[in-house]
């Protein structure tokens, strides 16, 4: 797919319940395929607090991703170069919205002057970061509603200046 039908904005108000479907499905229909229904159900359950949710996502105020006007994914950086949420659209696979998005990170770390940037990663996300420059700091287990959920700490040295990704 063309990256010229791609355009990246700021999060706005509004955008929540469609982040939220995003998330759930990227969760339920991509990320499935390296854990478990038991693990995907904890890290995504049925139904979560809309509340919670929206106070998260004006929290993080991601970049929103759009093709056509439709939200084809979304990622964020935080204060210390901390990435929390990099979804792309189930319906988008492999077609570079996770490179734009990246690429947009980048920029932005560039313009704070960050000296990292760090996340911790999905096993289905972990050869993306790779791909980008990221090294595996520690695998990690976290626990989500009593299920171990693994990921692993990522981390992409920008002290000697922001590399191309
Ligand atoms: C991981 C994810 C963000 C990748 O997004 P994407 O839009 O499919 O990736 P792109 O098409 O932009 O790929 C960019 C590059 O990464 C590579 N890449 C993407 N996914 C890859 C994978 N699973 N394994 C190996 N390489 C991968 C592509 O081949 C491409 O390489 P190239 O530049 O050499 O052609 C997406 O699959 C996703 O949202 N996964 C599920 C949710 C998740 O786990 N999120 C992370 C939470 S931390």
């Amino acid at each position: 797919m063309s990256t010229a039908r791609m355009h990246i904005r700021p999060f706005r108000i509004g955008d929540e319940a469609t982040l939220y479907r995003l998330h759930h499905d990227s969760i339920h229909r991509v990320a499935a395929r390296d854990y478990t229904p038991e693990q995907i159900l904890a890290w995504a359950p049925a139904r979560q607090d809309p509340g919670a949710w929206a106070i998260k996502m004006r929290h993080l105020r991601p970049f929103v991703l759009e093709i056509d006007g439709v939200i084809a994914g979304y990622a964020d950086v935080q204060a210390h170069g901390y990435i929390d949420h990099f979804f792309v659209s189930a319906d988008f696979p492999r077609r570079g919205v996770g490179r734009l998005l990246m690429e947009r990170i980048h920029e932005e770390a560039a313009h704070r002057g960050l000296a990292e940037l760090t996340a911790d990663v999905s096993k289905t996300a972990q050869p993306f970061f790779a791909r980008f420059g990221f090294e595996t700091v520690e695998q990690r287990f976290p626990v989500r509603a009593g299920v171990t959920i693994p990921n692993a700490l990522m981390r992409k040295d920008l002290a000697c200046g922001v590399r191309q990704v």
